[in-house]
């Protein structure tokens, strides 16, 4: 048990009362100072501090993706982010890439508040955000300025989603504004499809529409940067199977597995207590435990499905090393994490990776990468 989930946790989830949504903020704001400051001075002594507590360093978790050096596969997932504040901060706190966004082209304040929920007695989250971002332009100005002066450096991702004002028709052109104004500055790109808080949004998710905006997109990709996409939980076989067909017909580099899901089946929250109202009269996506295994199984389809060639981002329900090894063992390359690291703190990262390189050492392996899938064929539940 470490000094965060003994002291801190409680106090920011219970003892503070305060809303997650204001103290995810402060935390942006901390590390928006941070990316700010002036690395001479007593802001530089902690990052440096920070970075000999936090990060993990070994070669055995290097990879190579897509022409990118991952110098560990566990990043961070989008929506935590969203406007690339913590652009320069995200290596310094131990993780191996990070992916800003979501972002669309057009900056929004979301849905109305509150918005975001934890679920403690389910190890999860409840959200209903609706992509509040400052917009496709001012992500750019940011990160302008952000990449080269990474305290630590990773590769950054940039999640696209689709504006609330732009109807669903003309998504590919929105899709498309913003991979313009940003395409110099992610090493990779996900095209989110599959969040349940924008209306209408994951029908994107369908072949048909889909295909659209890839074409649109892989159209302007001069530059050739890897292209993912990210998919629900929620679809049927079939539909991921559409999915995996058009990455192959697009050459996406990727595809994320999985965002949040929309079912309420198994929590033990029947009622949230901020609402006072049943869990199923709640809109927005579940995050956390409740998705661990749909989300490693959908992994493990995918992988199936494509024998293993096209690489796999795995995100959902991960606390703990076990829960990176399934997702990796199951076919992902790299993997995500979210809800976890607001539970388990700052930490979380490192003992993730010093868990994953007992696993290798027991095993005998020396590099992560000869685990990605080796449970890949495995039955699916
Ligand atoms: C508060 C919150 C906001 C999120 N916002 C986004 C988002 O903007 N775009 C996106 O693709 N996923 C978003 N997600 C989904 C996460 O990226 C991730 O796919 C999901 O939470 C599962 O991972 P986890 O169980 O580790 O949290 C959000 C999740 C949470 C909890």
């Amino acid at each position: 048990m470490d000094i965060y989930r003994l002291t801190v946790r409680p106090i920011l989830f219970s003892g503070l009362k305060a809303d997650p949504e204001w103290l995810h903020e402060r935390l942006m704001a901390v590390l928006h100072f941070f990316s700010q400051a002036d690395m001479n001075g007593p802001v530089g002594l902690i990052l440096a501090q920070l970075e000999r507590s936090l990060v993990k360093k070994d070669a055995c978790f290097a990879q190579n993706l897509w022409g990118i050096n991952f110098p560990n596969p566990v990043g961070l997932a989008a929506g935590f982010d969203k406007n690339g504040v913590g652009a320069t901060i995200w290596g310094t706190l131990g993780f191996g890439f990070a992916e800003m966004g979501t972002v669309t082209l057009h900056g929004q304040p979301g849905n109305p508040h509150p918005r975001l929920f934890r679920l403690l007695a389910d190890n999860a989250v409840l959200n209903r955000m609706g992509f509040n971002n400052e917009g496709a332009a001012a992500l750019a100005l940011c990160l302008e300025s952000a990449i080269n002066s990474q305290y630590c450096p990773i590769p950054l991702g940039i999640n696209l989603g689709k504006s609330k004002v732009t109807p669903l028709e003309e998504a590919a052109a929105d899709y498309l504004g913003s991979f313009k104004l940003l395409k110099d500055y992610g090493d990779y790109f996900v095209v989110n499809v599959s969040s349940p808080n924008t209306p209408g949004l994951r029908s994107l998710q369908d072949a048909s529409q889909l295909s659209i905006i890839l074409d649109a997109l892989q159209q302007e990709n001069r530059q050739a940067k890897p292209i993912l996409v990210k998919i629900a939980p929620d679809l049927e076989w079939e539909a991921i199977a559409s999915v995996i067909d058009l990455a192959k017909t697009y050459e996406l580099a990727g595809i994320v597995a999985t965002n949040t899901t929309i079912r309420r089946d198994g929590l033990a929250t029947q009622i949230l207590p901020q609402t006072n109202k049943p869990i199923t009269e709640e809109a927005g996506g579940i995050s956390g435990a409740p998705l661990r295994d749909r989300s490693t199984e959908i992994i493990r389809f995918i992988w199936q499905q494509t024998q293993g060639k096209l690489p796999i981002i795995g995100v959902g329900g991960i606390f703990t090393a076990d829960d990176a090894y399934q997702k990796i063992a199951a076919g992902a390359s790299l993997i995500q994490v979210y809800t976890g690291w607001v539970y388990e703190g700052p930490w979380m990262i490192r003992r993730i990776l010093e868990g994953l390189s007992q696993k290798l050492e027991a095993k005998g392996f020396n590099s992560i990468s000869q685990v990605v899938g080796i449970e890949g064929n495995n039955k699916l539940d």
